[in-house]
């Protein structure tokens, strides 16, 4: 089958997206500041930030911080797919089937397992369905040097960032709960393909397709 010609490709997307682009503007989650609630109080700054050692009342040292769990032990996908995936309940059970037993929210993700039911996690990102985009391509990209671009940028006070997913969801090991921390709109997004460094493809078929 012959695909209609790219100008009118693009004026029915034009059109498609005054419809459907003020429907996913009502919608759509994808925006700065959105922090919904989980159903299990799930911490990264617990599971994925960094360890702090305390003497607790006994005088016991104990990690009060984080365990540094590395972001791809549960998101396994970002640089394989398009999505990032968010972990199956299996991969919490890898370590809570003998450890925090004693914590209300372990004790109420167990009882989903128990009852073999999903964890309903609430999607916090999610671009309207008219809009593409890839992790993997972004994560894999590499400049002339072969060095992925998506790694080397520091940020605004000048501190190299720990790891790629930064550039677009922040510091998520320093979450209580995960917040939507750029505007994630078309402007955002164009602003960085744009920068020099970045050299993203600014053509409209490459997010509208
Ligand atoms: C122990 C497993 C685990 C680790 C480690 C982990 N995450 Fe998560 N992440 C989750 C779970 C579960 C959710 C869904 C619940 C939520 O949003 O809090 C999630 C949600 C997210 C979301 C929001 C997803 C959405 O719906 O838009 C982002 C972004 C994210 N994580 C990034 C990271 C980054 C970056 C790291 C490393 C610094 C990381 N995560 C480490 C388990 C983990
Ligand atoms: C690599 C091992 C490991 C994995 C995988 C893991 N955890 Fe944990 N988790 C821990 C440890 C260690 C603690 C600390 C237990 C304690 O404080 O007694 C903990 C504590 C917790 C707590 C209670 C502490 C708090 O205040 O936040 C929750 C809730 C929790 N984990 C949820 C999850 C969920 C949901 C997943 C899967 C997305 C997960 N964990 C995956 C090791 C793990
Ligand atoms: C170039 C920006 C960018 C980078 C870098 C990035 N993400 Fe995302 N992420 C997004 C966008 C955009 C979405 C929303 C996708 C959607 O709604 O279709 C998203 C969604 C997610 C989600 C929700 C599930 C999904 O795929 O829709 C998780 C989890 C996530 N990202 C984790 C990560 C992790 C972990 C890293 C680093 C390894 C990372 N992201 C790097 C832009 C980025
Ligand atoms: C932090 C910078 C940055 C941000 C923010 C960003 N991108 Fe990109 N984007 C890139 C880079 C770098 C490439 C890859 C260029 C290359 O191939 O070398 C790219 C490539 C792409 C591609 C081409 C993928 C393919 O299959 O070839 C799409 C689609 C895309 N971006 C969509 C988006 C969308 C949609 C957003 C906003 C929600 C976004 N990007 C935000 C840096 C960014
Ligand atoms: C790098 C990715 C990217 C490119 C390139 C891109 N867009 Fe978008 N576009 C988006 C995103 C993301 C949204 C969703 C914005 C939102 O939900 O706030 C969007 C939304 C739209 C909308 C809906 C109205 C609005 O502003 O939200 C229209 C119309 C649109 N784009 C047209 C175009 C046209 C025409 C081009 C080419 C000149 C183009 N786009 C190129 C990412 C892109």
């Amino acid at each position: 089958m012959s695909r209609p010609k790219k100008s009118v490709r693009i004026l029915l997307l034009l059109l498609g997206v005054v419809v459907t682009g003020s429907l996913a503007y009502a919608f759509s989650n994808a925006r700065k500041g959105y922090e919904p609630r989980q159903p299990i109080l799930f911490r990264h700054t617990r599971m994925a930030g960094a360890p702090k050692m305390e003497k607790n009342a006994k005088g016991e040292m104990v990690n009060v911080g984080g365990f540094g769990i590395p972001c791809l032990y549960c998101h396994t996908m970002p640089y394989k797919g398009r999505h990032s995936t968010v972990p199956s309940t299996a991969v919490c059970m890898n370590c809570h089937s003998t450890v925090g037993l004693n914590r209300e929210w372990v004790l109420k993700m167990k009882e989903y397992w128990d009852r073999g039911e999903p964890i309903p996690w609430v999607k916090v990102h999610n671009l309207p369905d008219f809009v593409y985009y890839d992790h993997s391509a972004h994560l894999n990209a590499k400049n002339e040097k072969g060095e992925p671009k998506l790694a080397l940028v520091k940020d605004a006070q000048g501190i190299p960032m720990t790891n790629a997913c930064e550039h677009c969801h922040g510091k998520v090991e320093l979450d209580e709960i995960v917040r939507v921390k750029n505007p994630f709109n078309m402007q955002w997004c164009l602003d960085c393909h744009r920068k020099p460094e970045m050299k993203g493809p600014t053509d409209c078929v490459t997010c509208h397709r």
